[in-house]
């Protein structure tokens, strides 16, 4: 053979090496220092791999093996190169045990990055037992958030005892969550399993939440939310708000509730908006194929919020309309099984209750409704009292 065709030969095999290469690469954090020790801080081992990952030209994966990794604290940003990246977690991340190391917002965050997936069966430990109920930051922050992210994916993932809220969702859109699993002790404060605020077209589905506040929480701008197969308990529930606290015109809209199951939860499926003078709305909203299983307030509106005691008796002026309950069943721990305190300056309306059967053990179960209006249709239990 000539030099010239052993060039040639040379030539191609580069070639499809760099064009396999373009397809995928796996980038491992050990091969960036990362140590599975469960002591040493590996935010720059991460985030140095993450940098590669993003600007590698292709299908990548940040590879998180299996082991513990203690990181203080990491933001994984975006843009990247392309869209195909992954964060395959298979170990666990554990935040330092002090809060004061990130007194943050978050502890890890997902930021400008489209088209993500994360997986791995891997967990987020937030190590909050030590954190909470004390003020040693402002906020406790969130474990993860994901700020400004499309299309992205998150399946197979754990979190466990964070600071504060567990996943906070952030101006997103498409965002896709399945087979979550989230849990802190009942008696853990404002650990929130999912909150979605300012975000459209977010799916949660076959996952299972147990916290010490809502189990997922929707607030200002969520919009396209829906949440199907989703187990909550403990917890306070699947919330829509607070609303009208401190902007105006709140909206919260298009969201479906199906086949999810509540269990010993001190509420089921909650609306809740200030008792303060800002206006907004909450509409087209459906809960269907609900079952409660001793939940105290299984279905509750709630537009007089206002724990702090000092609204002023003005009624919300957020607007609660077009609401469905449609076969929601089980046992509620308390006798009131369905309250509906709606804004005198602004009733509910198009409230529909179809199918609800909640029972008691004890006298049979009672309804509360103020300013609500809309239809009963089918099985009425408590019997209802919508106008
Ligand atoms: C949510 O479910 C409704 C009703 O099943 C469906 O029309 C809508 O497209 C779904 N939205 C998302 C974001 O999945
Ligand atoms: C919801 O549950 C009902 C009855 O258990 C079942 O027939 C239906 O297929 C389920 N739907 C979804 C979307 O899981």
């Amino acid at each position: 053979m000539t030099s010239k065709s052993y060039f040639k030969i040379a030539f191609i095999l580069g070639l499809i090496f760099v064009c396999t290469n373009a397809q995928e690469k796996v980038f491992n954090v050990h091969s960036y220092g990362a140590k599975a020790d469960g002591r040493t801080d590996n935010s720059k081992a991460f985030l140095n791999g993450w940098r590669d990952v993003c600007k590698w030209n292709g299908k990548a994966t940040l590879l998180i093996p299996l082991g513990e990794y203690v990181v203080n604290g990491a933001v994984f940003k975006g843009p990247c190169n392309g869209w195909d990246k992954t964060f395959e977690m298979r170990g666990v991340i554990k935040a330092p045990i002090d809060p004061k190391v990130f007194c943050n917002e978050y502890w890890i965050l997902f930021k400008y990055i489209d088209g993500l997936k994360i997986k791995g069966h891997g967990t987020f430990d937030g190590q909050g037992a030590c954190a909470w109920g004390k003020h040693q930051c402002a906020t406790l922050p969130y474990t993860v958030g994901f700020y400004f992210m499309n299309n992205f994916i998150v399946h197979d993932i754990h979190s466990i005892n964070s600071k504060g809220v567990h996943m906070n969702i952030f101006s997103c859109s498409y965002g896709y969550f399945r087979h979550i699993k989230i849990s802190a002790p009942d008696e853990s404060p404002n650990t929130d399993g999912i909150r979605i605020g300012n975000s459209n077209n977010i799916r949660i589905v076959d996952s299972n939440i147990g916290t010490g506040d809502d189990c997922i929480a929707m607030v200002a701008g969520s919009q396209s939310i829906n949440i199907t197969r989703v187990t909550c308990g403990p917890g306070h529930g699947i919330s829509i708000g607070s609303l009208g606290k401190l902007t105006k015109n709140d909206v919260v809209k298009d969201i479906h509730i199906k086949n999810c199951t509540f269990i010993n939860t001190q509420n089921g499926v909650r609306l809740k908006t200030w008792a303060l003078s800002m206006n907004g709305m909450a509409t087209n909203i459906a809960f269907e194929d609900i079952i409660m299983i001793k939940s105290s307030n299984p279905i509750i509106i709630d537009q007089q919020y206002c724990p702090s005691g000092n609204c002023k008796k003005q009624g919300s002026l957020v607007q609660v309309k077009d609401v469905t309950y449609k076969n929601i069943r089980g046992s509620s721990s308390s006798k009131v099984a369905v309250i509906l305190k709606c804004s005198a300056s602004r009733p509910c309306k198009g409230i529909i209750f179809k199918d609800i059967d909640l029972v008691y053990n004890g006298p049979a179960t009672s309804s509360y409704c103020e300013h609500a209006i809309g239809k009963a249709i089918g099985i009425q239990l408590p019997p209802s009292c919508l106008i």
